[in-house]
Parts: C-alpha cells; structure tokens; sequence
C-alpha cells in the first residue's frame, strides 16, 4: 500500500499537464454512452475515472457506482477501457457466455518484471502457452489425485499448527491468530511447492517475505498500469528497480532449488515424495511438453503458486475465524458437528473425518460469499470487440468482476449482510465455477485450479481449530465490536489481525 503514495502526485501532474490549471468535471455524458456503450459515470480529462478508485477499498467504491450506472458499467481508467461485472447475469454473461472472449490478462507492470511477461499460468495472456500450462496446473500439479497425495503435509502443518497454539494459549492472553495462520499457509505451500519447509530453510524467511511482499506488489495500484503509452511511469515512482530486485532475490533461491532438484534422480514416482518443481522438471523430458518448460517457466509457476496459495488460503481461514467469534450461535453449531465426528474428539480431525461435515462446508461458502479473497477477482482483458445487452464492448477492455458485490447483492441474497452458514444446508450452490452468485475462484477458462487444494487446507484448519479449542474474544470485546475492516488488495486481508484467547479442550 505504501505504493499508493506514488499516486496522488502521478494522477496530479497527468492531470495537470495538458489541462493547465483547470480541471474540469465532465458533466456530459461521456463519448462512450453516446454509441451504445455501457453506461459510464462521467470522467475527468485525461485521468478518466481513476480517481474514482483510488480509495482504500474499490470493491465497495465499485458497488456504490454499479448502484447509479448499473451492473455493466464502462469506465475509463487513465488510458484504459474497463468493464465492470456487477450482478449474477452479467457475471455469467462473462465468465460463460462469452467467457472466450474474457479470457486473457491485461499485460500489468509487475506480474510482467516478476512473473517474466506471462511465463506463469495467472498472467499468461490466453493462447497455447496459457492453455498448456494451465493443463499442467491441472493434470500434474493440482488434480485430484495431486491433492490427495498432499494429505500429509496437510495433516502434519495443521497439527503443528495445533501444537504451536496450545504452547501460546497457556498464558490465557489473547495471541496472533494472524500470525499462525499466516505461518502454517506458508509452511503448506512450500512443502508442495518446493518440497521443503520454509520454516527449516536458511532460504525461509527470506522467501516468505518476498514471496508476501510480491503478492502486495501484484495487488497494490499502480498508476503506470492504466497508461501503458507512458512506461516510463513505473521508472519514475522506483516501482520497476523495487520489484526487479524481489525478482533477482527469488531467482538466486530458485536456481539453487533446481539445481538440487535436478541433482537428484529423475523418474521418481512416488507421488509421496513429489513437489511442484520435480513434476515440472520431470515435463521437461515429456517430448509434447518440453517445448513449454524451460526453467524460466519452472521459476514463473512455482512464483505464481506460492503467491498465490499462500495468502488468499490463510485469509480465507482468518475470516471465517471471525465470522464464527462474531456468531457464536454459527461456532457452538459448527464446534457440536465437529466434535460428534469421532468417538474419541481428543484426536486430530483427519480428512477422512471431513466428508459428513455440511455445516463446515457452509460456514466456509458463507464465509467466502461475504469476504471473497479477491474481491475483484484477477482482472481480465478482451481480445475481441463484442456486445452484451446490445451495448459495446471495445477490444481491449481491461474487466473486472465484483463478486464482493454479487455476494451481498439483495436481489439474490435474503439478509445479505448476515453471516448465515444455513442458506447454503440443502442447496446446491458451490463455489466451483457453475454457480455464477459465488465465484470466489473465479469461473470459466480463468477458474483457480487451486481449489481443492485450498478447500482441504481450508476445511481441515477450521475444523480442527474449532475442535481442539474454545474461543474467546479479548478484554471483555463484545462480539459487535470486532473489526471486521478491510485492506484491499489482491487479496483482501482483514484491517486488524486477529487477536482471541484460546482455551484447549484436553
Ligand atoms: C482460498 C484460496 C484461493 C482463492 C480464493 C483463490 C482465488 C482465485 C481467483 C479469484 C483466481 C482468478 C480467477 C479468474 O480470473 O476467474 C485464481 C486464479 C488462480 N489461482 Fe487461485 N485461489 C486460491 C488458492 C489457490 C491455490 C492454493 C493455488 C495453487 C497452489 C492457486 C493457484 C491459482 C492460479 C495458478 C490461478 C491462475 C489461473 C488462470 O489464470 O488460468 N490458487 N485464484
């Protein structure tokens, strides 16, 4: 967020230049509408309506607007044409429909130093590149059968995870539970990737934090990013130098990764044994995927991975952590179906134990539904000019959807500002994809393919935390006083972190 210094001044100076001193709001309806394009709010010269974004949280800003122009809304973001998805239909309408025409990335300052110019799988434009590492995402590293084999990092993390807190909760004050959460995501996610605990790794710290500050670089707002005639705006605001040098750190660790990864015997097939890195480069030697996996490639994906699995995992534990201390009916519900699973509730709740868990299941989709991890999902670039509701939509056209927004939108949700697991008990709606008023994974050829990953991570945490402990706010804080305030970013980390007292049960 400290990047967003850089920009009052930046939007200052475009707008003063060329415009002398006066600005001048633009009362007429933009040149847009005037050609059956969707509706825009009106727009200031030059900078158009970025200005109406740059508050701390441009979902809700998003929705204020959406509520006046309506659930297509076109607008003009520096130099930049964006769409922005409000309602269910226009989600589907996107994310289905016309989904292959959504279906690249908008090419964006610091995904493009990091991540190589597209060599990753979430900021690929669409094409076969895309297409064949999403398919690896798919195949090797992510499906079913991937996850499954991954169940014992799972399982272990979370019983350290477990161990850790029972060693903190013994003084009865109240600790980071952000912290924890924060920790056991990493730790998770760079067994799977790298096949190593960052935690046991001189590497470790190192790594979590840049890996942490890259996701904040991906999510924070960059001016040059709506003006791509002027690339030298990322020079300017020291953006460009900053992220090469997280780039060069990540690269050195990475090399050495490899290295030792390639050092050891190829063709192992344990799947018990295997991480990101040695599937991708056991693909080098698949003749129909060599072409594809450099380890150029290698370095992009397990970046995306890492980032990605790390923190929109941990925030999606937290704020369902909070939702349920906020409705202790919602925890003493969730804690007797968890607590009925074994005969003996001393143990670990293990995956075997989770498949009978409904109301887990709809404390989490309720949970997601109120605070998706992105908010605005990844944005998405048109590569052709097409029409919804007969209006226009140029090529181009960077989109956004607000799934915060369809998730509390009142025409699909009775009560949308209550947390109420029970709306999903007997319902079919899930969040994978077919659902189009809970997306928060996205749909389409754009969906996560990390979401029975982060499901079982998910699932297994909360229902181990609320089984092994009871929660208490601090100091006497009643449940309506929490702090339920966002950050927006990428993803969308709760304000305050989460302090609670826990007591163990055993
Ligand atoms: C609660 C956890 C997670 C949430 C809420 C989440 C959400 C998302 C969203 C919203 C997108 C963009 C979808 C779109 O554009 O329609 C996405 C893409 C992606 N996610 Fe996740 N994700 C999570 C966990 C993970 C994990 C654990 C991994 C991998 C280990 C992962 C890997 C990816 C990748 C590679 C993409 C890019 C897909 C593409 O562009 O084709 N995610 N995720």
């Amino acid at each position: 967020m400290e990047l967003l210094s850089y920009l009052h001044p930046l939007l200052l100076f475009l707008l003063l230049h060329g415009f002398g001193f006066l600005v001048l709001l633009r009362r007429t309806r933009s040149s847009f509408t005037t050609s059956k394009f969707p509706p825009s709010p009106p727009r200031l010269p030059i900078i158009g309506n970025l200005h109406q974004l740059i508050g701390p949280l441009p979902h809700r800003t998003l929705r204020a607007m959406a509520a006046r122009h309506g659930p297509l809304m076109l607008l003009q973001l520096g130099q930049v044409p964006s769409l922005v998805v409000s309602s269910v239909d226009m989600a589907r309408e996107v994310m289905k429909n016309q989904d292959h025409h959504f279906a690249s990335r908008p090419s964006l300052t610091v995904p493009n130093i990091l991540l190589r110019h597209g060599r990753d799988v979430a900021f690929a434009p669409y094409g076969e590149y895309w297409r064949q590492l999403k398919k690896v995402s798919l195949l090797h590293l992510l499906s079913a059968k991937m996850v499954r084999s991954f169940r014992h990092v799972r399982e272990e993390e979370v019983a350290a995870m477990i161990d850790d807190i029972s060693r903190v909760c013994s003084s009865a004050a109240p600790f980071d539970v952000t912290a924890i959460l924060n920790s056991l995501a990493k730790h998770v996610i760079s067994r799977v990737t790298l096949g190593k605990n960052s935690k046991d790794e001189s590497w470790g710290d190192y790594i979590d934090s840049i890996m942490g500050e890259a996701s904040a670089a991906m999510g924070a707002f960059h001016v040059g990013d709506y003006f791509p005639s002027l690339p030298w705006l990322s020079k300017v605001t020291g953006l460009e130098s900053r992220i090469k040098k997280m780039v060069h750190g990540i690269e050195v660790i990475l090399d050495e990764i490899i290295a030792n990864h390639k050092n050891r015997a190829r063709g192992d097939d344990n799947p018990e044994t295997k991480d990101f890195v040695n599937i991708l480069i056991s693909l080098q030697d698949d003749p129909e995927m060599k072409q594809f996996i450099s380890d150029e490639t290698i370095k992009s994906v397990v970046t995306d991975m890492y980032a990605a699995g790390m923190d929109s995992t941990h925030i999606a534990i937290e704020w369902a952590m909070a939702e349920l201390m906020r409705n202790p009916k919602a925890m003493k519900k969730l804690q007797d179906e968890v607590r009925g699973a074994k005969a003996n509730s001393e143990q670990m709740i293990t995956e075997d134990d989770l498949s009978n868990m409904d109301y887990l299941r709809a404390v989490i989709k309720e949970s997601m539904r109120l605070h998706p991890p992105g908010p605005l999902l990844v944005p998405r670039e048109l590569t052709e000019e097409t029409t919804i509701e007969g209006f226009r939509i140029p090529k181009g056209t960077r989109t956004f959807i607000n799934v915060w927004a369809i998730g509390r939108d009142s025409k699909i949700w009775k009560d949308p500002e209550e947390f109420r697991p029970e709306r999903f008990l007997g319902s079919s709606i899930d969040y994978r994809g077919q659902h189009f008023e809970l997306t928060p994974f996205g749909a389409g050829r754009r969906i996560c393919p990390g979401i029975g990953f982060a499901a079982a991570v998910v699932e297994l945490s909360v229902a181990n935390l609320v089984n092994q402990f009871d929660w208490k706010l601090p100091n006497g804080m009643k449940e309506e006083d929490m702090d339920m305030g966002e950050v927006f970013g990428i993803t969308m980390r709760k304000k305050t972190g989460l302090q609670l007292v826990a007591t163990p049960r055993f």
